[in-house]
């Protein structure tokens, strides 16, 4: 029989159910949950309680001034970190220090400061850091990937790369506390964290020099005028434009968001359904990058967030040929119960246009499940190691976590400053590793 791990999670949302359900349910021979940790008691409670109702398990819960007790009395193995991103720092480094391997969410942090911060605890402790990239296990991602690394289009000179949030998932992030950058980083930390991952990871290769251009367009009060939304409240919860208004959001009428968030209100005054129109965010929706990668590689990089389908496309120029890539998401939103980001078969194709030869198109490998058939397959590697082998190099540590983030790090500066940020600068401590 195979050692049982003990895992603890920090942070009780949306995302830590994944994998409290993969702990408890399919990767229960291999692993145990000891406790759960969140600033909202609330929150934790109604994990715990799902937990006695699904598993028949008693799981201890901890405020989050008690970290440390959790650590010390539970003795978990491995920390899972899914709190919002800015604090993804404080406990992955504390975990560390008090001896535990990490499992964190995307991104790994927010900031230099904070990835310098982590960099360091990771050096002195030694301890392992995974960072759970699912979108490169996600079968049509992976395909490129082996694609790439067959050679058949070359080495790659330059990339063009389009990602499209949509006005239903798109617009969620100018509700939650996405909306501002001391939480999030904004979307080209928070979101494009997976985009410039998979990037690296499909070149293998790290960021050298990024410059970036971004504003916030859409999601402005401008649009809630030009749409007659004159008395519109800061939250839709109470709003009297609810009626008229294209990004209403039902906390009420949705049974996990109401549970979720709306019901454990009282206990730290998160509002989950702010109005995406407000003057107080302060992310951009609309940004254009242009990077420079260590292998010679350049890529034109763009993030719009209030477009009316979600998805990417991204092509590969190579010395022998090209490759075109396409994918088209489900509309959802965060945690109100349906498969997040499964993709649409007939908007998912890749091509090949190799020189001096007829392009063909590639049956695409089949992915079902949530954010492009990746979680599945992310729980699996995560829980079952030994059983898969590494082939496609997905496994992230502290370093693709790092050098994950620094392109968006790098372009948030490029915006403040108006011109271009070195990747390495602001992270001595990755030195020469790719
Ligand atoms: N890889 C993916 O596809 C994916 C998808 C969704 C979310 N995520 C990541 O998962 C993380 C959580 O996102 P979510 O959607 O669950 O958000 P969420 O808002 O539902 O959950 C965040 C949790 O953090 C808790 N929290 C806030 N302050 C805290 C503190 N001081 N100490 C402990 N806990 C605290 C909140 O109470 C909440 O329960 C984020 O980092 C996000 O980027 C990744």
């Amino acid at each position: 029989m195979s050692e049982i791990k003990r895992y603890a999670i920090v942070g009780a949302g949306g995302r830590h159910e994944m994998y409290r359900d993969a702990i408890l349910g399919a990767y229960a021979a291999r692993a145990t949950l000891t406790g759960l940790c969140d600033n909202n008691v609330g929150r934790a409670q109604l994990s715990a309680d799902w937990v006695r109702k699904e598993y028949d398990r008693e799981i201890p819960i901890y405020e989050s001034d008690r970290f440390d007790d959790m650590i010390r009395e539970t003795r978990p193995d491995i920390v899972i970190v899914t709190t919002k991103d800015s604090l993804h720092d404080r406990y992955i480094c504390r975990a560390m220090e008090l001896g535990c391997d990490v499992i964190t969410e995307k991104p790994m942090t927010i900031d230099a400061a904070r990835c310098n911060a982590i960099l360091e605890t990771q050096r002195q402790t030694g301890k392992q850091l995974r960072v759970t990239f699912n979108y490169r296990y996600s079968p049509p991602r992976t395909q490129v990937k082996h694609l790439l690394m067959s050679g058949v289009i070359g080495p790659i000179v330059s990339v063009d790369f389009h990602w499209m949030l949509d006005t239903s998932h798109g617009a969620d992030y100018f509700r939650r506390w996405h909306r501002n950058k001391e939480n999030s980083g904004g979307l080209l930390v928070h979101k494009a964290t997976h985009h410039f991952d998979l990037v690296n990871w499909w070149l293998d290769a790290a960021p050298e020099t990024i410059y970036a251009t971004g504003r916030r367009t859409y999601y402005v009060p401008g649009t809630a005028e030009r749409l007659g939304l004159t008395r519109r409240s800061e939250r839709c919860h109470d709003c009297v434009e609810a009626a008229a208004c294209p990004f209403f959001l039902s906390l009420r009428d949705n049974p996990n968001l109401r549970a979720l968030y709306l019901d454990q209100e009282r206990h730290d005054g998160y509002f989950r359904d702010r109005c995406v129109f407000s003057e107080a965010i302060d992310i951009e929706d609309s940004m254009a990058l242009t990077v420079q990668y260590t292998s010679g590689a350049r890529m034109s990089y763009s993030l719009n967030a209030f477009m009316p389908w979600e998805g990417y496309t991204i092509v590969f120029n190579g010395l022998k040929g090209r490759i075109e890539h396409k994918c088209e998401e489900s509309v959802y939103i965060n945690a109100d119960g349906s498969v997040p980001g499964a993709l649409q078969q007939e908007g998912t194709w890749i091509r090949v246009y190799p020189h001096f030869a007829p392009a063909y198109e590639e049956p695409v490998w089949e992915a079902e499940g949530g954010h492009g058939g990746g979680d599945e397959l992310l729980l699996q590697d995560l829980f079952q190691p030994q059983e898969s082998a590494d082939t496609y190099q997905r496994r992230a540590d502290h370093c693709g976590g790092a050098w994950s983030i620094l392109t968006g790090i790098a372009a948030n500066r490029s915006i403040e400053r108006g011109a271009p940020v070195r990747a390495r600068e602001l992270a001595p401590l990755l030195g020469d590793i790719k």
